[in-house]
């Protein structure tokens, strides 16, 4: 029995299809979060079948429509005739990967159903394009979980604005550097190799001058022989001293961008202005505080060692809360690999900014409570 929403516009699906929407949701989060969202596309035969799933594996990659086609070309199923259900409308522009409207209508997909609109103007009116090669469009169904699968991302596109991802390498008592200033390595080399995949993903990673003036980092995507392999994020500094000239975050490719501010909706929009849709926010603590503190990060990774130092650099400084009531709150994130995983000795944990949900009144929470972690 599917328990997603809706529609919401009145028509008519089936059971198969409402069923389809809960395995399309489940699929979208085996996704990364990002600069795109999480969507997730089931085909199903004429007799309600699930034929296959597709999923997006983030920006650069197929979309989940065009994973669920070659999945099903892969396994010989012609989709003459089938139905699609996914989770975002498909898209009708030609970025770095083709419209999807365009991809269905090719392979014969005779139905569609999808669950919200797709917020970007370039992108929206894939629904349209499919009304006018006579494929059926309808859509609504489950748009209530498909929009609080990607709100920080929906939230981020309404906000012109990057999405955040904040980095942590940390200590069982929350240090991510010695007395001395020595943090290298904190992390496991299984968390150091995940840290450089997310790396390959992103548009551009972030950190303060005084982690640039202590660590000297290159902040580059390595593989594990520590060359630099696939696309390069943008390297930027946020801060008002200047970045000496010798600095290895510089490099030698052009790929580098000084930030001259402490403010990070400030960041966020120089960013922005160039194009940057994901960033990975790194460190150090004074950076890494100014962001949570101003309500500016959508995904938390933290990797945890069973480390201890006593003394050091905390991960985290002032976020301006003096009592309980005032405190963030955080929830587990299973997108992308799942919450909570073993990395070699370190424990990867992945959460998302805590907000009221219909999941949080059906636990009898206090709804009150459970909006305190909004921000
Ligand atoms: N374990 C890890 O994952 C990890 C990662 C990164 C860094 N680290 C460690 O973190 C330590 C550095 O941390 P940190 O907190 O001292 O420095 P930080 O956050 O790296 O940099 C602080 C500097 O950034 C500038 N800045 C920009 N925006 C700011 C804001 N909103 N508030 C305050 N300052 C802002 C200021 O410099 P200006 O004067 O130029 O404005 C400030 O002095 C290093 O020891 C490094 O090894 C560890």
């Amino acid at each position: 029995m599917s328990t997603v929403t809706g529609p919401i516009t009145g028509f008519a699906v089936t059971d198969a299809e409402k069923a389809a929407m809960d395995t399309a949701l489940a699929a979208a989060l085996r996704g990364p979060r990002g600069a795109n969202p999480l969507v997730g596309a089931v085909v199903l035969g004429s007799d309600g079948k699930q034929l296959v799933a597709g999923y997006h594996r983030g920006a650069g990659t197929a979309h989940a429509e065009a994973d669920a086609i070659a999945e099903a070309r892969a396994a010989g199923i012609d989709l003459k005739g089938t139905t699609m259900v996914v989770t975002l409308e498909p898209c009708n522009h030609s970025g770095r990967t083709g419209p999807c409207s365009q991809a269905i209508i090719d392979a014969g997909v005779s139905r569609v159903v999808y669950a919200v609109d797709d917020p970007h103007h370039h992108a929206a009116g894939g629904a349209v394009t499919l009304r006018a090669a006579g494929v059926a469009v309808e859509s609504g169904l489950g748009a209530e979980e498909a929009t609080e699968l990607n709100r920080e991302w929906f939230d981020a596109v309404r906000r012109r604005r990057p999405f955040v991802t904040l980095h942590i390498a940390q200590t069982l008592d929350s240090r991510i550097a010695a007395s001395d200033g020595t943090s290298q390595w904190i992390s496991s080399q299984e968390s150091l190799a995940d840290n450089h995949g997310l790396r390959g993903l992103i548009d551009a990673i972030l950190v303060g001058t005084e982690t640039v003036l202590v660590d000297n980092p290159r902040l580059t995507a390595r593989n594990g022989a520590g060359e630099e392999s696939g696309k390069q994020p943008l390297r930027a500094v946020m801060g008002l001293r200047g970045i000496p000239e010798e600095a290895a975050i510089r490099g030698s490719d052009g790929n580098f961008v000084h930030l001259p501010t402490r403010d990070p909706a400030e960041a966020l929009a120089m960013l922005y202005a160039r194009d940057i849709r994901h960033v990975m926010v790194e460190g150090g603590s004074r950076v890494l505080s100014a962001f949570l503190a101003a309500g500016l990060v959508d995904e938390l990774i933290v990797y945890l060692a069973p480390t201890l130092l006593g003394s050091g650099t905390p991960a985290l400084r002032e976020l301006g809360i003096s009592t309980l009531a005032d405190a963030q709150h955080w929830t587990w994130d299973e997108a992308g690999g799942g919450a909570v995983r073993r990395l070699g000795r370190d424990l990867r944990l992945h959460l998302k900014p805590l907000a009221a949900t219909a999941e949080d009144h059906k636990d009898g929470k206090d709804a009150a409570e459970a909006t305190e972690g909004e921000h």
